[in-house]
């Protein structure tokens, strides 16, 4: 092999390995009282990411202009004839919007925590009125309703298919997942198992309530890990917000609660290091931060 096309496939490698650990990585972005104050935060030459989705159908003002919006309809509105998100995607994309994907239910099997609490007859017709029609008129490519982590998750998304019958065509797999990595990981093959030919997109995930190192560790692995499979196209953080209203705990946090940059923050925007998280001034509101943050999830 000469020495020049040496050179060429090794700056192609790099150039190949720099993008892929960057095109995949998006922003669950969670509304707090302060969310608005850190969007430049997300957006920028200092940002990596490509993609952010805030659990509702409408864009979000601050980050709309740089990352690619993905709408969702986070629950069944309660009226079987309400074609609310339908329309409201409709007309982003009428007024030349990007709208590439749409991501289904958040949590359906869940009634806490974020959970919308669909049953799955009710999410299968939603699915069919409002979701289904933006792929078959506008191509949008659609995310399953994205299921808690939990086997009862499995068992929900399989009686969705049912009720379904074969109305529901989405195109990738969105997963959770709170816990360490092996069960990440295991649960990533279940999936997989499961929906062996959809790609996987994974949108909320983190080592809840864990020691810094711990959740340093983590992810670090996750991130190397859904880099290099490549039926997991995208993935996002969980979340947006400061370390002071973390449900999940301060050391999961990408803010700090100043709003600076975690370590963690930073690798995941693609720069070298972030400020100290500041996890030792919060202990004893972390149980606080979950109500608070619970709260804002109810209302989305
Ligand atoms: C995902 O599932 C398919 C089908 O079973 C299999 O071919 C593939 O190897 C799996 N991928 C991984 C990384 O396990
Ligand atoms: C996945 O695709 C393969 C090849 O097209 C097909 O044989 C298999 O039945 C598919 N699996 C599922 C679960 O749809
Ligand atoms: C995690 O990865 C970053 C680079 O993305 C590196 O600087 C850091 O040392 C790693 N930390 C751990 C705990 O592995
Ligand atoms: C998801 O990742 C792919 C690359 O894997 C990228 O092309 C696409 O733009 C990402 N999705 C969004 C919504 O940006």
């Amino acid at each position: 092999m000469s020495a020049l096309l040496a050179l060429t496939l090794l700056a192609a490698a790099s150039s190949a390995s720099a993008q892929s650990a960057s095109v995949k990585r998006g922003l669950c972005y969670v509304a707090t009282q302060d969310s608005e104050k850190d969007d430049n935060i997300w957006t920028g030459s200092n940002s990596d990411l490509t993609w952010y989705y805030n659990y509702q159908a409408s864009p979000t003002s601050g980050l709309a202009a740089q990352l690619e919006f993905v709408p969702m309809l986070w629950g069944a509105p309660s009226s079987n004839t309400d074609m609310t998100f339908y329309n409201t995607v409709e007309s982003q994309i009428k007024s030349g919007s990007k709208i590439n994907y749409v991501l289904g239910f958040n949590e359906p099997d869940g009634c806490s925590n974020g959970g919308s609490c669909v049953d799955a007859q009710t999410a299968a017709q939603t699915w069919i009125r409002e979701i289904e029609p933006l792929k078959t008129k506008y191509k949008v490519s659609l995310g399953a309703p994205a299921v808690t982590g939990a086997p009862a998750g499995f068992t929900w998304l399989q009686n969705f298919f049912t009720a379904c019958d074969g109305g529901c065509t989405p195109d990738f797999i969105p997963i959770h997942w709170f816990g360490n990595f092996e069960g990440l990981a295991s649960h990533v093959g279940q999936v997989n198992a499961t929906y062996e030919n959809m790609t996987m997109w994974v949108t909320e995930y983190g080592y809840p309530e864990m020691s810094l190192s711990a959740t340093e560790d983590f992810f670090n692995q996750s991130t190397s890990f859904f880099d290099r499979i490549d039926y997991i196209t995208n993935y996002s953080y969980f979340g947006a917000f400061r370390s002071s209203v973390s449900n999940i705990g301060p050391n999961a946090a990408m803010l700090s609660k100043k709003g600076k940059l975690t370590k963690i923050g930073a690798w995941y925007l693609g720069q070298k290091d972030g400020a100290k998280n500041g996890a030792a001034q919060l202990g004893s509101f972390s149980g606080w931060a979950v109500v608070v943050v619970g709260a804002l999830f109810w209302l989305l």
